[in-house]
């Protein structure tokens, strides 16, 4: 028989099941209210995202335009990324990080490590496998897991711990049907570095229960006392972990080019090509001219980071001051490029208080339970501003609350 259609419903209407529990990214709807709030005259200060406001290098962009001006270098690229951009890739985990990477097979290019998520989850899960994936944590290991198909489950990360993993409570539990498990230290939002000691105990516990796990590392650069308190760290620098960690990395904090949408993945040759199998049929390479500017920006000296962790070292201690004037709470020594803080009880929680600011102060300062329930009570304010807008900010709080 044949089938009738309805002319008034049609059947790509209704989006995909795959969708159910996936909603617009929380920043892209809130970027559009603020941009809303701006075109009505309200100049509001964002302390939201992170993303870097200063440039990269001037060699770096310099390499960019010589490279793109050149005939030649316009055409598809290579799937697994240029030669020069893995090499350098290499050099930079052994320079920075003491970990030795073979630039031909364990080193795969991404167009911003976000879309690495993304991969790792459809080349690895299967429906009703289960993801740990950190609360609270960025939102993107939660949606990717879930559009793969995956059951998703929250490990809790307590202020009392340190926000470390308490490996011992999810060792009470039933670890049989995780295959994966999303960890990132430095930690977004809370700014927690990592530790050997936790590292150690991850890389046991993962080998222990064969889950695989990837560390999602973009914040590794920023850190009060670069090179003098603190260092970068990789967990693949720790014994036996190529067997069981993937790690993901990003230029987009460390080299101010969060729109250029470069990072990388690294790992076994093993992990690298089964991730490839599923990366190479979904894009078609990195522009070469980025990836040779990349490079470049790889292969910046020690002032570079030094530089970069001064300015943020300053906005830091106004972000403090603007937490002070809204009676909150936090961490001296977080890293990353956040400060993250308990809201006063007053506030009831972080969304009240971040509707609050924004509302009568016109500061938007992001609410911590957008990276899940364990970061009700918590706000978190980016360093990606200038001094003059903490100054301002501060202000116009002082303002609202005299
Ligand atoms: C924890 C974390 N991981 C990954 C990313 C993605 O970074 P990118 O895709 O720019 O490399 C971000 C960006 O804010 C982040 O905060």
């Amino acid at each position: 028989m044949k089938t009738v259609l309805n002319p008034s419903v049609n059947k790509f209407a209704e989006v995909s099941e795959r969708l159910n529990g996936i909603n617009e990214y929380y920043f892209s709807q809130k970027l559009r209210q603020i941009d809303e709030m701006n075109k009505n005259g309200k100049n509001v200060l964002s302390f939201g995202i992170g993303s870097p406001d200063q440039p990269p290098h001037s060699d770096v962009t310099s390499t960019l335009i010589m490279e793109s001006a050149q005939i030649g270098k316009h055409g598809y690229q290579s799937y697994k990324g240029s030669p020069l951009f893995r090499e350098a890739i290499s050099e930079w985990y052994m320079k920075w990080y003491n970990v030795s990477l073979n630039a031909e097979s364990e080193i795969l290019p991404l167009i911003g490590s976000k879309e690495g998520i993304m991969h790792i989850c459809m080349t690895y899960i299967n429906k009703g496998d289960e993801v740990l994936i950190p609360n609270p944590g960025y939102p993107t290991y939660k949606s990717a897991a879930l559009l793969a198909g995956a059951e998703v489950r929250e490990y809790i990360l307590k202020e009392e711990n340190n926000w470390l993993p308490d490996f011992e409570a999810l060792e009470k539990t039933d670890l049989s049907k995780v295959k994966l498990m999303f960890v990132n230290y430095p930690h977004m939002p809370t700014g927690t570095f990592g530790t050997d000691e936790m590292f150690k105990k991850l890389i046991t516990f993962a080998k222990k229960h064969q889950i695989l796990i990837c560390h999602d590392n973009p914040y590794s650069f920023i850190m009060p006392g670069f090179m003098n308190k603190n260092k970068p760290m990789s967990l693949l620098s720790y014994e036996g972990a190529k067997d069981v960690v993937i790690e993901l990395n990003s230029l987009s904090k460390s080299h101010n080019m969060a729109g250029w949408r470069v990072g990388f993945l690294s790992g076994s040759a093993e992990r690298v090509g089964e991730i490839l199998r599923f990366k190479s049929n979904m894009d078609s390479g990195m522009f070469l001219p980025l990836q040779l500017a990349a490079v470049r920006a790889l292969r910046l000296g020690e002032d570079w980071y030094t530089e970069l962790n001064e300015m943020y070292d300053s906005r830091r201690e106004k972000a403090f001051e603007l937490l002070d004037t809204l009676g909150c709470e936090y961490d001296k020594n977080q890293v990353g490029l956040f400060v993250w803080a308990s809201v006063p009880e007053e506030y009831g929680d972080g969304f009240s208080l971040s509707d609050e600011v924004l509302e009568h102060s016109n500061v938007f300062i992001t609410p911590g339970g957008v990276f899940g329930s364990a970061g009700d009570h918590y706000i978190r304010v980016s360093l990606c501003a200038k001094i003059e807008v903490y100054e301002e900010a501060i202000m116009r709080i002082s303002e609202l609350l005299e």
